[in-house]
């Protein structure tokens, strides 16, 4: 039994916020931002929280692979950045959209959590226990953001991208790539809760609001050398020549990294696809915010492989190979 990606769905705030709006902000330029990161401007939430763009990105899934919520027996939302600690954001999007059927949880692995729930819908499915899940990528990251850090808070935006994964005769998830380095976690962390009980030495501080503290060198290098890591070893999993993929989805973070990766790889820059210069870095949902764009322009053709790229904190990394089998409702 196969898997194959059947429908694609995403949801952005409506509030577009400009590097302009930044130079308002903090010690920033408009130059400076497009210099160096290539983003002109990102959506920011100003009033919906993580779980409600996730379940408009996955009713606008559901729509596109032409099935209804109690089709759905699998929902894993990757997050940072969820409403609550408990209910989980997949378990608040089975209650928006009565997926009464669903087995429901929720993913970390910093921006490659797509990558990984990926994966891990895939092998579930494979395994029979699953038919059709919903795969998310959510985050409202304007609710960690250090508002006075000007080297951290114009990078990032807020939205939700979705996919369902269902059975298939044919196959449409081809490989998976991921790894993990604990050791190097502290280059990008969001801290938790402090530790406080009855018997520790603290008994009851205030929590303080948690932000993105970042080393944005060492995640660079980082980054650059993960992706082409994880770009070439998912095209040797799956037998497929580089040269044969038409399209490569990034996470969105930067663009000189995505220039830097397809400079030492040789690939055309025109290649990878981007969104960030509109959407900013949306963490977990950039991937499928991005593949749903494509997915509705009309850029995905039947049997075009695709590799999905990410990395992010943990440290995390990996890739997806995809080959493009569209659904019924859009034709093959
Ligand atoms: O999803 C994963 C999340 N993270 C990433 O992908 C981040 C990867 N890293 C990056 O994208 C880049 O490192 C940044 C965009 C974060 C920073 O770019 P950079 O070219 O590495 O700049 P830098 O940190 O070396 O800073 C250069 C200068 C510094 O000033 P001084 O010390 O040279 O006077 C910074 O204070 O730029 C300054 N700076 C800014 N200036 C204007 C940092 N942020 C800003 C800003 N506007 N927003």
């Amino acid at each position: 039994m196969y898997t194959k990606i059947s429908g694609t769905g995403s949801a952005l705030p409506e509030n577009r916020v400009t590097n302009l709006d930044f130079e308002r902000l903090v010690d920033t330029t408009d130059e400076w931002i497009t210099a160096r990161t290539g983003i002109s401007e990102r959506r920011i939430s100003s009033g919906e929280n993580t779980s409600d763009f996730a379940a408009r990105a996955a009713a606008n899934a559901l729509s596109s692979a032409g099935i209804g919520p109690l089709d759905v027996d699998l929902v894993i939302a990757a997050t940072v950045s969820p409403d609550s600690f408990t209910p989980t954001v997949s378990c608040q999007v089975q209650k928006a959209l009565g997926l009464a059927g669903a087995t429901c949880f929720d993913l970390w692995a910093g921006c490659t959590g797509f990558i990984f729930a990926l994966m891990t819908a895939d092998s579930l499915i494979r395994s029979g226990a699953f038919s059709h899940a919903l795969v998310i990528g959510a985050e409202v990251l304007s609710k960690l953001v250090d508002w006075t850090d000007r080297g951290t808070c114009v990078l990032f935006g807020d939205g939700a991208g979705a996919v369902v994964l269902s059975q298939s005769p044919n196959p449409g998830v081809l490989a998976h790539f991921t790894g993990s380095d604990g050791t190097r976690g502290s280059v990008l962390c969001i801290d938790g809760i402090p530790l406080a009980n009855p018997w520790t030495a603290d008994q009851a501080p205030s929590p303080p609001h948690s932000v993105i503290r970042m080393d944005g060198q060492e995640v660079f290098k980082f980054a650059v050398t993960a992706m082409q890591q994880s770009i070439r070893r998912v095209c040797e999993l799956a037998g497929i020549d580089l040269d044969d993929v038409p399209y490569i989805i990034p996470h969105q973070a930067n663009n000189r990294i995505i220039e830097s990766v397809a400079g030492r790889m040789k690939i055309p820059r025109s290649r990878f696809y981007t969104n960030l210069d509109r959407r900013g870095n949306t963490s977990a949902a950039s991937i499928p915010i991005a593949l749903d764009e494509m997915n509705r322009a009309g850029v995905l053709k039947p049997q075009m492989p695709l590799v999905l790229v990410g990395f992010g904190g943990g440290l995390t990394w990996g890739a997806s190979m995809i080959r493009w089998i569209p659904s019924s409702r859009e034709g093959s």
